[in-house]
């Protein structure tokens, strides 16, 4: 079956980016001039996703806006014949339909995904975190989808992130089963750099079958007193066959400060409109260090 929808969970408080998430969702933080949130998306549109839902949460409306048509700004952008900030606004809402739900109260990746439930029906279809931005060739999203197309089960998009920082991910217990392509033994939610099973860590991109929803609703609250999607997915692998594929890309990890400003940093140096006097800039300061 064709992977035609896509969740991004956006409920999270954010705690990582306060003050400045207190009244801005995390998603709208700009990586330059473009919402992270959209960046996304734009991954999405990439691999063929036409419906996405946006799982958001009370004082987040700001994301329910950027998707929506500016009348008043592209009256006056149009106007102006500012055609290139005209299209910069409006482009990605033609692009795909953009849905949105609330989640009540914060209570965990899982408990967000499980408000999908009635969108998504029962179709396979694509989780992207909004914390993971990847660069890649061929969209992250899009390289999950294909592999799903050959092995037509659940497939996690998984790399290496070194001993040293697996307490931070859900770290999958896997063997080899092709080039690039993993069985999945098991899986455990931040653990201990001794208890993990290995440094391939689950970098917010998922395709996952529907069954995932009866799992979801049986699953206790877990890790951090939240209901975990890698506690339903460790249930779901003893039902049916699940994949790691350790996809091609370079990933940000822009939920942490650190991973943020690399993304900004990169990014603008990959921008024609901003590299020269940019990177003129960094070598003039990276001098004074
Ligand atoms: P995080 O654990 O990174 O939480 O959630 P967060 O609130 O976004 O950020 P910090 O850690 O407090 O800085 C991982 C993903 O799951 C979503 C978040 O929005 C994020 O995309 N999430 C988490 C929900 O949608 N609902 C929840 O109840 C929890």
């Amino acid at each position: 079956m064709k992977i035609r929808k896509a969740v991004i969970p956006a409920a999270g408080f954010g705690t990582r980016f306060l003050p400045a998430t207190k009244a801005v969702p995390k998603e709208m933080l700009p990586i330059i001039d473009k919402p992270t949130i959209q960046y996304i998306v734009e991954e999405a549109v990439n691999a063929g996703i036409e419906d996405l839902l946006i799982i958001t949460s009370r004082g987040k409306d700001a994301l329910i806006n950027h998707f929506d048509k500016a009348f008043e700004l592209e009256t006056i952008l149009e106007r102006d014949g500012k055609e290139e900030m005209l299209s910069a606004v409006r482009d990605i809402s033609y692009k795909i339909n953009v849905h949105f739900i609330r989640q009540q109260e914060q209570k965990g990746l899982g408990h967000a995904v499980l408000y999908a439930k009635s969108f998504i029906g029962r179709e396979p279809f694509a989780v992207m975190l909004g914390d993971d931005v990847v660069v890649s060739d061929k969209p992250c999203i899009g390289q999950l989808i294909e592999q799903y197309e050959q092995c037509g089960a659940s497939i996690l998009g998984v790399q290496k992130v070194g001993m040293e920082h697996v307490s931070k991910y859900g770290i999958v217990d896997c063997e080899n089963a092709g080039e690039r392509l993993y069985t999945l033994k098991g899986m455990v939610e931040k653990p201990k750099k001794e208890d993990a099973p290995s440094d391939m860590a689950v970098l917010g991109r998922y395709i996952i079958t529907p069954a995932i929803f009866d799992c979801l609703e049986k699953t206790p609250k877990g890790a951090g007193g939240e209901i975990q999607l890698t506690d339903a997915l460790v249930m779901l692998a003893k039902k049916e066959k699940i994949y790691a594929y350790d996809f091609i890309g370079k990933r940000y990890d822009i939920g942490s400060k650190q991973g943020f400003l690399q993304a900004t940093v990169d990014f603008a140096l990959s921008r024609p409109d901003l590299k020269d006097d940019f990177s003129a800039y960094l070598k003039n300061i990276t001098q004074k260090i």
